[in-house]
């Protein structure tokens, strides 16, 4: 059975020693980060999720660093380990009628799953326990600042609800969230996000106003699906769903026309002023620089709805690795196939912690024609968020690109920089600080790939050094005797 809520979680990490309760009063500025970010970096027996249950000034426990390892990553998404992801999703994709009948009842299981997996409305929920509509107020969350040179409290780990103002397409994406007071927050969706696009059409449409719901703290497949980069046409409740198998539940909001997940912590509701702007920033990012401020729409809450005694869930991002590189991990192992499906010459790919998701990709193919490294990476720039990459190295199936150092040494020796290097221009992130424009500048394609004939290479590509089968043997054999260690 998949996590119901969060709390459910909590109690199986605590059950594996994968949970510790703070009971000391700690405060929620800089000091939770400063804890947090030493769990995370430190020793893998120390790396697990805490809740804070006496943070100054509040009844409610803050809750951290739930994700932030491979093994809590995978079972919150009910696996035993990431790789599995891949081939779960690989077995959804393979549309090839099997032949055997027990086959195919075995696809048509898959597919049932699938139909299953949709989000259902129920009629009330925990996370409306407690309404606040007359005066609902953001005071009596713990919500944390995070490093020192923030414009002020953030919210980190939200799940931001709307729907497509034309078509009705509802989206679920996390976007940070500045608090300009107890009931205005700064509404921090990048431009190529969901929630930008739907601000977008609400404008063009001649709409006053967009409705948002902010669910804090849910099941941990519909926390994560709200990072998952899904083509705007997939629901992340139906993909959360189809993740967890079993349709997420939901609740129909008080005040505004949304539904959110009935098993969240606490709700935020209310709406975007279509014509309003704020300064929101400087905030201490996932790059590990501060994020300049900049313009971005405004929250209005009209209503706060909770459990009685809720947890409230928080991230922090900053210098690498967070807790955030885990969730992008699942991403990577999920979408892994679908990028397959598109170009099928990927063998593998990773995203290295350090290259924080959109500034380094390394991509594995069988390489079978000319300009094939190219196609690659053009393929991965016109891929949905995968445009924002600004440097992909390609390298040959052979390579472990989860090898960093393997990866540096193979394609520092194969490239000839004259000939393999890529440079064109596209879209950038919103946090890339590198480029002249804002969202807009370079990119760096390195095809570190062997070369050969199909290339156009006439010299003779060196062997590479292995020893002899029959040396590693003897050697092994005699390792003791030569009292090496
Ligand atoms: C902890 C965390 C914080 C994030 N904060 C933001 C943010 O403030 N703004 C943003 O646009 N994306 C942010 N993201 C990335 C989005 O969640 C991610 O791109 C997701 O795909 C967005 O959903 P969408 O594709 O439906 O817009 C964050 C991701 C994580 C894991």
């Amino acid at each position: 059975m998949p996590f119901r809520d969060l709390r459910e979680f909590i109690t199986w990490l605590e059950g594996r020693g994968q949970l510790r309760r703070i009971k000391v009063p700690v405060r929620r500025e800089l000091e939770i980060s400063e804890i947090v970010d030493r769990v995370v970096k430190g020793p893998v027996e120390q790396n697990v999720a805490v809740l804070f249950e006496n943070v100054e000034g509040f009844r409610t426990p803050v809750l951290m660093n739930v994700f932030g390892s491979a093994e809590r990553m995978a079972w919150a998404l009910g696996v035993k380990e990431l790789n599995d992801l891949s081939e779960k999703v690989a077995k959804l994709l393979d549309l090839s009628i099997p032949g055997g009948i027990i086959e195919k009842l075995k696809k048509l299981g898959q597919l049932l799953e699938v139909a299953r997996a949709g989000p259902r409305r129920i009629s009330s929920g925990p996370c409306q326990e407690v309404v606040e509509t007359r005066r609902p107020s953001l005071s009596e969350i713990p919500i944390l600042w995070c490093w020192p040179k923030d414009a002020g409290y953030y919210i980190t780990f939200p799940l931001v609800i709307t729907r497509d103002p034309l078509t009705g397409t509802r989206n679920v994406g996390t976007y940070r969230l500045q608090v300009y007071d107890e009931q205005t927050l700064g509404m921090h969706w990048h431009r190529h996000k969901g929630g930008a696009e739907h601000q977008r059409e609400g404008e063009l449409s001649g709409r006053g106003r967009l409705d948002v719901a902010i669910a804090l703290g849910a099941d941990p497949v519909t926390m994560y699906a709200g990072t998952a980069p899904l083509p705007p046409v997939m629901d992340e409740l139906l993909f959360a769903g189809w993740l967890r198998g079993a349709g997420v539940e939901l609740v129909k909001c008080v005040s505004v026309d949304l539904e959110v997940p009935a098993h969240a912590e606490i709700v935020l509701e209310g709406y975007v002023d279509l014509s309003e702007r704020r300064i929101e920033g400087p905030f201490g990012d996932h790059t590990g620089y501060y994020s300049p401020p900049d313009e971005y729409p405004v929250f209005h809450l009209t209503a706060l709805t909770r459990r009685r005694d809720p947890i409230y869930p928080s991230i922090i991002v900053g210098r690498p690795p967070q807790e955030d590189y885990w969730l992008g991990k699942a991403t990577e192992r999920l979408f892994l196939p679908i990028i397959r499906a598109v170009l099928p010459e990927v063998v593998d790919m990773n995203m290295p912690a350090e290259g924080v998701f959109h500034n380094l990709v390394i991509v594995s193919i069988r390489k079978r024609y000319p300009g094939q490294a190219r196609k690659v990476m053009y393929g991965l720039w016109g891929l949905g968020l995968m445009m924002l990459t600004k440097t992909i190295i390609v390298v040959d199936e052979e390579v472990n690109v989860h090898d960093v150092k393997e990866v540096t040494w193979r394609a520092t020796c194969n490239i000839d920089p004259a000939r393999d290097l890529v440079v064109v221009e596209g879209p950038m992130d919103d946090l890339d600080h590198s480029g002249l424009r804002k969202n807009y500048g370079g990119k760096l394609g390195i095809d570190a790939t062997a070369k050969g004939p199909l290339d156009g290479f006439t010299r003779p590509w060196p062997d590479e050094i292995r020893m002899s089968e029959e040396m590693i043997r003897r050697v092994t054999q005699r390792w003791k005797e030569l009292g090496l260690g």
